[in-house]
């Protein structure tokens, strides 16, 4: 499949040491198109979604610390399956907005971490494949998205339903997460972003802002983000099929 980029061409010399990886994960929505459901600890495959999310960083040999931004109630008093995870992980109580928890989990990361991954707690069906896209780009000083490219023909409508724009399709491409980025830049971006008054949902769009040049690379179309009550029955029936007979990622 044509990519806007190819990672695979600005990877880092074979001899450079990898550096070391920290995971941003922003999990303290209300769940509000969930009948107020919270979306990190409904179950998926029999286990808490953060839990399932948690897995490919879990299992990834660069990921030195991982912070989770929890609803507030949560962050005093974590889910027993959470606590004693394992060591890398730690806890932040969210804030208002998506912003201001992502904010808040890049700040509680272990310094030693020179590139940051940025994940919705709500994707659970993330690859490894996928981290290490994004991971390539970061490596060489760039932000990398990760994204897939829109089968629909997108419309920009107003508040009573009139079309107003209908951009061209092939430009256009679904931001999903993670995203990744070295780490001063990107607390650099969210400093100005809060300092601004800024609401972006894209953590991307805040690291542009401060002069970073940003990547789209190869997600998956199965990489979802559960958000209405439809999307976990969906996420469920991927994540059996990957993890059924055959093996591998849903295709
Ligand atoms: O609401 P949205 O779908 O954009 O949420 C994406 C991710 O951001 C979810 O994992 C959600 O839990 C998280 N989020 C957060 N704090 C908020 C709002 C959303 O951590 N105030």
């Amino acid at each position: 499949m044509m990519t806007p980029s190819d990672p695979e061409t600005g990877a880092a010399s074979p001899d450079a040491e990898p550096t070391d990886v920290g995971v941003a994960i922003p999990a303290a929505g209300i769940g509000s198109r969930m009948g107020r459901r919270k979306k990190a600890f409904l179950e998926l495959g029999g286990e808490p979604l953060l839990r399932r999310t948690l897995e490919p960083f879990l299992a990834h040999d660069r990921v030195v610390s991982i912070a989770i931004a929890l609803p507030a109630e949560e962050s005093g008093r974590p889910p027993g399956w959470l606590v004693g995870l394992d060591p890398r992980i730690r806890w932040v109580a969210g804030g208002v907005t998506r912003l201001h928890s992502v904010r808040a989990a890049i700040t509680a990361l272990d310094v030693r971490a020179e590139v940051i991954l940025v994940h919705d707690g709500a994707r659970p069906l993330v690859s490894r494949e996928i981290i290490d896209r994004c991971l390539r780009v970061a490596d060489r000083g760039e932000g990398a998205v990760a994204g897939w490219p829109s089968v629909d023909t997108l419309k920009e409508v107003d508040s009573a339903g009139q079309i107003l724009a209908t951009p061209r399709r092939e430009a256009l491409w679904r931001a999903q997460t993670p995203q990744a980025f070295p780490r001063q830049l990107l607390l650099d971006a969210y400093r100005k972003a809060l300092d601004d008054g800024v609401t972006a949902t894209d953590d991307s769009a805040l690291f542009a802002r401060v002069g970073g040049r940003v990547r789209m690379v190869e997600g998956a179309p199965w990489n979802l983000k559960v958000t209405h009550p439809e999307d976990l029955e969906v996420a469920e029936l991927l994540f059996r099929l990957r993890n059924g007979p055959t093996g591998g990622e849903p295709r």
